[in-house]
């Protein structure tokens, strides 16, 4: 299938930035559809550490097209950041296209996620503070600002005074800061329409004739299912929709296009950020997976929650996402351990099997042990060469999602993975 979509099926760093830098290598665009810079993935190419917040990680292959589709929210900022990053590591970039229709972030936006926040207290979300809550709230509440008036500039000032009003009321009232400058805004926004001009353009119209003439894409879903609007464990959970139906909207691709979905799951969990996280550890084990993990955000630097699989919430991501087969990450993490468990589900089986179950706490769930092993797997580049425990492990994880795990991830490097059926087919 020429249409591949790449998707969190946890709380998001489930390690999507590497498979999508893997499968990137044959794909003739790469899309982002969803999120802003409030993803963060780190490549790892050679001996370059890359951090991408915004830029789809297609943008490391040179002869393809990466994509911001008009379901994201756009950063200037970041944008402008990340590439003068990548023409500092002299590493030679694709294309870039970011739709007119993608909706700006401004900095008053990561302003008022951060005073929000703080005001909300202990019932703060944990968000980035990178403004993708007020943004999309500005989109849903009709004052947003997109790229395609930072660049053709006639009504700008007037949508920014309608979308400034509102602020400048909290801002005095609520907040008791000072008021946010119009003249700063239409400086900042001159300021970046020199930058971003030569990258814009109608997404919509280049995916869907790409899908036309049955041309290789690929959609790099943001964040995870249990942080989707919709189908996460609200109100802790991001601003847009992550899972794969959001493609057709946040993409722009027409609903006659089938798509190949890989599920990308953690050889374990981590959640950061607040809000439910059922098979969440403390303890020794936590410290251990967080630290072998290197779990700390890509975006903010925190320390992650972590815990073991749970297996019950990851058949429903499955359903949720139409996932055909999964790519399981950060395998060699689990080496060392003598045993790594998994919840199975919920000890009163009376349940629903609906979202209802992102909402449970660790005790409520029933956990199996499986037995670990000890080897390193960062040097196995063959299914048959990994110890037996740890195909047991992948096989258990298998049967009991029904979906086979068509690549196993091994390490940060680009080079680290085993693919065990071909994704493009
Ligand atoms: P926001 O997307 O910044 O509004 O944050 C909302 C929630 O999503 C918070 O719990 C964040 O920690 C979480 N979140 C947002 N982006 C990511 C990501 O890329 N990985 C993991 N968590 C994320």
């Amino acid at each position: 299938m020429s249409i591949v979509a790449i998707i969190g099926l946890q709380w998001g760093d489930e390690g999507k930035g590497k498979i999508t830098d893997v499968l990137a290598a044959d794909a003739d665009l790469v899309v982002r559809f969803q999120g802003g810079a409030n993803a963060g993935h780190t490549l790892v190419v050679g001996s370059k550490v890359i951090r991408s917040h915004l830029i789809p990680s297609g943008i490391l292959h040179k002869d393809k097209i990466s994509v911001i589709g008009s379901g994201c929210v756009f950063d200037p900022e970041i944008f402008d950041k990340e590439l003068t990053t990548l023409k500092k590591l002299k590493i030679k970039t694709g294309k870039i296209v970011i739709s007119n229709n993608a909706h700006v972030v401004f900095p008053f936006h990561k302003l008022m996620d951060g005073l929000k926040e703080a005001h909300l207290g202990k019932a703060a979300i944990g968000t980035t503070k990178m403004g993708i809550g007020p943004c999309y709230s500005d989109r849903v509440n009709r004052i947003g600002i997109r790229v395609s008036e930072i660049i053709n500039s006639k009504n700008l000032k007037s949508l920014l005074i309608k979308n400034i009003d509102e602020k400048n009321f909290m801002l005095k009232h609520r907040y008791k800061q000072r008021p946010i400058s119009l003249k700063k805004m239409l400086d900042w926004a001159e300021k970046y329409k020199e930058i971003i001009k030569g990258y814009t353009g109608d997404t919509e119209v280049l995916i869907n004739d790409y899908a036309d003439k049955s041309r290789k894409i690929l959609f790099e879903g943001a964040q995870g299912t249990f942080l989707d609007l919709e189908w996460g464990t609200y109100p802790y959970v991001t601003s847009s929709n992550t899972i794969a139906g959001n493609i057709y909207l946040g993409g722009g691709l027409s609903p006659k296009y089938k798509i190949n979905v890989i599920g990308v799951v953690k050889a374990y969990s981590t959640r950061v950020g607040n809000g439910p996280f059922p098979g969440e550890l403390d303890g020794e084990i936590s410290e251990l997976l967080r630290e072998k993990g290197n779990e700390y955000g890509a975006t903010t630097g925190r320390p992650r929650r972590v815990g073991w699989l749970n297996l019950d919430l990851l058949k429903f991501a499955v359903l949720m996402n139409g996932v055909s087969s999964i790519a399981l990450t950060k395998l060699d993490v689990l080496s060392g351990f003598d045993e790594i468990g998994v919840f199975t589900g919920t000890k009163n089986s009376g349940r629903k099997k609906n979202i209802s179950k992102a909402f449970l706490k660790t005790n409520d769930l029933k956990l199996k042990l499986i037995k670990g092993w000890q080897p390193n797997l960062g040097d196995m580049d063959l299914y048959k060469e990994l110890p037996k425990n740890a195909k047991s492990y992948i096989k258990f994880i298998e049967k009991f999602l029904n979906t086979k795990a068509s690549i196993v991830s091994l390490g940060a490097q680009r080079s680290k993975y085993i693919l065990r059926e071909a994704i493009w087919k």
